[in-house]
């Protein structure tokens, strides 16, 4: 046992910890017992469908995906147990980069331990002084938080409002001008309008980058995201994609032309100085993407629930905003509302977690409702119905 710590700030620290449970904000993990799927068992021995991963494709428990990672285990041993540029660089790194610079057609591509840091690293390097950088206001928290850790101005603007994105880049008196959007918006589930911004970028000599966290895998010919989708690959000069996701794996890809990554190797810190991800989840990762690429009827599957849940949700009058894919939100307002419904839901069989400030905006507290490609239809209707009856009580 250690021994109590007496320090004074410890006191301001607890009284924010009550002030966030009296305010329903208070946060604690859960506990799986299984492999993640449509169902889940949890630590209180019951059995729910799950509503709220981001395992879209049910890829986390394919057995093919595991056995190849099992199969990289036993050939490189668990750990990389050293940076990337120190001997941490093993074969699976190094063929899933090339893997995933082919995938999504770009010059060269490089592997970070998570999508939180590839959004780090190449934020924080490659805008320096003199930069502007333009990020949609509802980006997630690791673009928000690398544009403001790093050298560049930063600027917000509305996905609704393309006009006044254009009147900043118009503007001028920067060096290079950065935008930088998610594909699919991650509490919200709609998209960002990527031709326009290809449009923009254009006319204005500036830079894209596209985040397809929650694209990756379920859209797209090929599914390599919303950029191929609209057949703009090409025009996008970098992508991150997330492989927590439709993946399953962990870890982000940086995509884009070989001199950016190059000058990221040799400059972008969250690279250089933290440990290689273990080579089985890379191996892992590569065989998800060669399912993605051979197996289309999964996007298919997956766009089929998305509908029907969508279309459910809308025929019992609840608001989904703008969402067109497999993230669906329902807006419920204050957080303790978010907090009962999650908790009646749970109670009827399932598991949706409520999403509260600041993960979103104040009195936008929800159930960020995501389905996965192999949920059957009675579950999508049963949680629905289930839905209906909370609300209605
Ligand atoms: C759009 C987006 N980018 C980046 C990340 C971070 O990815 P990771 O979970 O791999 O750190 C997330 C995670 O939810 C995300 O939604």
């Amino acid at each position: 046992m250690s021994s109590p710590i007496n320090i004074s700030n410890f006191e301001s620290i607890s009284d924010e910890l009550d002030r966030l449970k009296t305010e329903h904000l208070i946060r604690r993990c859960d506990c799986v017992e299984s492999a993640q799927g449509p169902r889940v068992r949890l630590a209180d021995c019951t059995e729910k469908v799950l509503f709220c991963s981001n395992n879209y494709l049910n890829l986390a428990g394919d057995n093919r995906v595991i056995e190849a990672a099992v199969e990289a285990m036993r050939a490189y041993g668990f750990g990389a147990a050293a940076a990337r540029l120190v001997s941490g660089t093993m074969r699976p790194h190094i063929e899933l980069e090339e893997k995933m610079a082919r995938f999504l057609r770009k010059e060269a591509a490089l592997y970070l331990p998570s999508g939180w840091t590839a959004n780090q690293a190449l934020l924080t390097a490659l805008p320096q002084k003199g930069d502007l950088v333009l990020i949609d206001r509802f980006d997630h928290a690791s673009i928000i938080d690398a544009v403001r850790a790093g050298q560049a101005e930063f600027r917000t603007y509305r996905r609704d409002r393309p006009e006044r994105l254009e009147r900043m880049l118009a503007e001028g008196g920067y060096k290079h001008a950065f935008i930088v959007t998610e594909s699919v918006f991650s509490m919200d589930g709609d998209t960002a309008d990527i031709k326009t911004l290809v449009a923009l970028k254009r006319r204005y000599g500036a830079i894209l980058i596209v985040d397809e966290a929650h694209a990756l895998g379920c859209i797209g010919p090929r599914g390599a995201g919303l950029c191929e989708e609209m057949g703009v690959l090409d025009e996008v000069d970098i992508i991150v994609a997330p492989l927590g996701k439709a993946v399953a794996a962990t870890g982000g890809i940086i995509a884009g032309p070989r001199v950016v990554i190059d000058y990221l190797v040799n400059r972008a810190r969250p690279f250089i100085y933290t440990t290689a991800c273990p080579p089985a989840i890379a191996a892992g990762a590569a065989k998800a993407i060669s399912i993605i690429e051979a197996e289309p009827e999964r996007r298919r599957r997956l766009n089929d629930a998305a509908a029907l849940l969508r279309a459910r949700l809308t025929a019992i009058g609840l608001d989904i905003g703008q969402s067109t894919t497999h993230i669906v939100p329902v807006v419920l307002g204050e957080a303790e509302k978010a907090m009962a419904v999650s908790k009646s839901l749970y109670e009827a069989g399932y598991y949706v977690v409520a999403i509260r400030p600041p993960t979103v905006p104040p009195r936008t507290a929800r159930l960020r409702i995501s389905v996965q490609a192999d949920h059957a239809q009675a579950q999508i209707t049963g949680l629905c119905e289930a839905l209906k009856a909370i609300l209605k009580s």
